[in-house]
């Protein structure tokens, strides 16, 4: 990978609660425009090292550098600015259920405050056609189905065109065929936005829908970065231990 297209750069990145290692020095390179999925057992530090990708939390030790700027060393404004570069949809895509899709939407233009409140509305349009839900700008949360609440919260993430967008377990507690299509949108928002994605899942099937590379993280450190393809081609036991539950959980059913 050549210097210009690494988007975010992680290098030695350390993070403790209290004595609690989480991450003990991830070492990972994101490309520009490409999709990486983070993977690893619950509780092994995925939602911990996005929050330091996004400067919500500070390293103890190492860097995140997004397009060549220490996300910790960035204060007041700066780091306001900088967090604009990003677009983040969270598991339960957190809508405000007292307002319309459209206002949830809109919120984060409005309070950009530096678009006009025509070209919020077009950008509302433009961004629910986007996650195919033409039409629904009027309807409240409450009236729409799981995997509907999901795009709107995709819609939402990506009304202010960020260039890096974030997804902390997209597909969590939906059913098979909703996963497979929020997946497939999700991956559109490469060519559509010309975004790089970062996606954390622990799901097979998502990650072979969406990454260009899967990372691992296992016991605070990436162990693997890899197409998925060669992740099935590796004899490590720590792989095969995670793609064995993994194929548990497909097998039973909810
Ligand atoms: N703000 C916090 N304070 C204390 N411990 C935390 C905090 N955030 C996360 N942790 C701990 O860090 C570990 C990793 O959490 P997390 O990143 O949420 O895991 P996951 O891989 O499931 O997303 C867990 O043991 C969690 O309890
Ligand atoms: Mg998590």
């Amino acid at each position: 990978m050549t210097e210009a297209t690494v988007k975010i750069r992680i290098r030695d990145l350390h993070r403790a609660f209290g004595t609690k290692v989480v991450l003990d020095g991830v070492d990972l390179d994101v490309e520009a425009g490409s999709s990486t999925v983070i993977i690893g057992g619950s509780g092994s530090g995925k939602s911990v090292f996005l929050k330091h990708v996004i400067g919500l939390l500070t390293p103890d030790r190492g860097s995140v550098e997004v397009d060549g700027v220490t996300v910790h060393q960035l204060r007041g404004t700066d780091l306001t600015r900088f967090r604009r570069k990003f677009g983040m949809a969270f598991q339960e895509g957190a809508l405000f259920d007292s307002m319309t899709v459209a206002d949830n939407v809109a919120f984060p233009l409005r309070r950009l405050g530096s678009i006009g409140r025509d070209e919020v509305d077009d950008r509302v349009r433009e961004c629910l056609a986007l996650v195919h839900l033409d039409g629904v700008g009027d309807k409240m949360p409450a009236e729409l189905s799981g995997g509907m609440r999901r795009r709107v919260g995709f819609a939402r993430a990506i009304a202010h065109r960020p260039e890096i967008l974030l997804f902390d377990e997209p597909t969590t507690g939906l059913d098979p065929v909703t996963k497979a299509s929020i997946d497939e949108l999700i991956i559109d928002f490469r060519e559509s936005l010309q975004s790089t994605l970062v996606i954390i899942s622990h799901d097979m099937g998502s990650v072979f829908r969406t990454a260009d590379k899967v990372a691992m993280l296992y016991e605070g450190r990436i162990i693997v970065h890899a197409t998925p393809r060669e992740l099935l081609t590796l004899e490590d036991p720590r792989i095969s231990e995670f793609l064995r539950r993994d194929l548990e959980t497909w097998a039973t059913p909810p």
